[in-house]
């Protein structure tokens, strides 16, 4: 008990307030830690000290509320007054236009901890990265700046694993994964995260918690794309696809394939086998499997794009610009959130911008802001029955609950030929609309 009240004595600090680092540092500060959190974007700052959370996420807003000036503040930067004992790093780590990792997040948070950092404290790298990351690039510049020595700060490496939407529940309930640069570094992160979690995993380096959340993502984007190959398969034989997967993984344990998407979307899933590729590539070894899951998704997209451009210039062909209803624009539905990158919607909408078929954009999503879809180019619709209402084109595009109360009474009455309800998510019942001659059901 004693000991636990010394380790909730440790302040922490969170550089980054996005997705990762405003739930984590939240469910820290709920665990009875003092959290100061730092983002370099002044924005953030400011709303969130308003009390405004800058993206949805379940239950995050009255965590918000509960802690923030208290347990939870928002400072502008680590200094004397500010200064901490652990330091956690939740920069983005996103691609560059040659699609290779850009590490400027990850070297300006490194400069910065190098200001403020002083021995004995922990320095927790929880954004995803290449291998060798941790020790090749973060640590350097760190410890350039803080004059410190090798083993004067610890410093770990532990994964962020929850899925968005679910987050705040998950970091209390999935294992937290650590690795150290030294054995006294694995420990102590481990007993920070212990105070979140039942089960904490400990590896012996940074590299193998590095790749730890690589391989994870790797895995899934993997299964997702061979489920999505097999929907097009089936689609060629005029197979059900979701009958023959629910078919192949009953009661047969080895096999638990996912259903089928309109491709593998989401700001994680669309750059970390990037990541885990780069790192063989660092070692000379060039994969084969990981790569080509991208390849499928633009497949999806691509035969999606063109059953929608091939249905109007059957049904609609003189129209000038058949209108296409979108519904979903977060990368994903379940759990819900307004996260909007690697957002196959935004793909799809760019496709369609560049065809030589004109259409009407309309778009529908529950959660994200109306001005995030407008920006897209793309008339942001009040509501599912005003997008729907009129459209020669329905398709859903993420697998948001809300999108299952769509029913034929919602579209439109077919005067002007069938109205294409495409349901890449199979959220549908088909047999629901196969009496409603004046809508043409598909999924994948
Ligand atoms: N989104 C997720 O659910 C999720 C899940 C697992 C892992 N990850 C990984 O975690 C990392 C962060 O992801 P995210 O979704 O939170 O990104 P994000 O873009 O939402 O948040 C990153 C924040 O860091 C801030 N920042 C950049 N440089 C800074 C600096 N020097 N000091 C302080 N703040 C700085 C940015 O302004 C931004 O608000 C990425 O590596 C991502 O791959 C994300």
């Amino acid at each position: 008990m004693n000991e636990n009240r010394t380790l909730l004595n440790k302040r922490i600090g969170m550089l980054g307030l996005g997705h990762v680092g405003l739930t984590l540092g939240l469910t820290f500060a709920e665990a009875g830690f003092t959290v100061l959190g730092y983002d370099i974007n002044s924005t953030v700052r400011e709303k969130l000290k308003a009390g405004n959370a800058h993206f949805s996420e379940r239950g995050l807003d009255d965590l918000l509320a509960k802690h923030l000036g208290n347990a939870f503040q928002i400072v502008e930067g680590f200094s004397d007054d500010t200064t901490c004992d652990v330091y956690v790093v939740t920069v983005g780590t996103p691609l560059d236009a040659q699609i290779r990792p850009d590490f400027s997040y990850i070297r300006s948070a490194a400069e910065d901890l190098g200001k403020c950092v002083k021995k004995g404290d922990l320095i927790i790298l929880r954004s995803t990265v290449p291998l060798g990351t941790t020790r090749e690039v973060f640590l350097p510049l760190m410890r350039k700046g803080s004059g410190l020595g090798e083993h004067d700060v610890h410093v770990a490496f532990a994964p962020e694993r929850t899925i968005e939407g679910n987050a705040l529940e998950e970091l209390r309930t999935l294992p937290q994964v650590v690795g150290g640069l030294d054995e006294a570094s694995t420990e102590l992160a481990g007993e920070i995260f212990s105070t979140l979690t039942d089960t904490v995993v400990k590896l012996p380096s940074l590299e193998e918690a590095e790749i730890v959340k690589l391989i994870n993502n790797a895995y899934r984007e993997t299964v997702f794309s061979f489920a999505n190959e097999v929907s097009l398969v089936a689609k060629q034989w005029g197979l059900n696809t979701k009958r023959v997967i629910k078919a192949a993984n009953e009661g047969y344990s080895r096999s638990t394939i996912p259903f089928p998407s309109p491709g593998v979307g989401g700001y994680c899933l669309t750059k970390d086998g990037f990541l885990l590729s780069t790192s063989a590539e660092a070692k000379g070894l060039k994969l084969q499997i990981i790569p080509q899951t991208r390849n499928v998704s633009s497949t999806m997209l691509h035969t999606v794009a063109e059953e929608l451009r091939s249905f109007v210039a059957t049904h609609r062909p003189y129209a000038h610009a058949p209108r296409i209803a979108i519904l979903g624009f977060a990368f994903k539905g379940n759990p819900a959130t307004s996260d909007m990158r690697g957002s196959m919607s935004v793909t799809l909408v760019k496709r369609l911008k560049t065809m030589r078929q004109k259409f009407e954009l309309v778009g529908y999503d529950p959660l994200v802001p109306k001005e995030r879809i407008e920006e897209l180019g793309v008339h942001a619709a009040d509501s599912i029955e005003d997008a729907v209402a009129g459209s020669d084109v329905v398709i859903i595009m993420n697998n948001h609950e809300h999108f299952r109360t769509l029913s034929g009474l919602h579209l439109a009455d077919g005067s002007k030929g069938p109205v294409l309800l495409y349901d890449t998510w199979g959220l549908h019942d088909p047999a629901d609309f196969s009496d409603l001659s004046h809508i043409e059901y598909r999924t994948l």
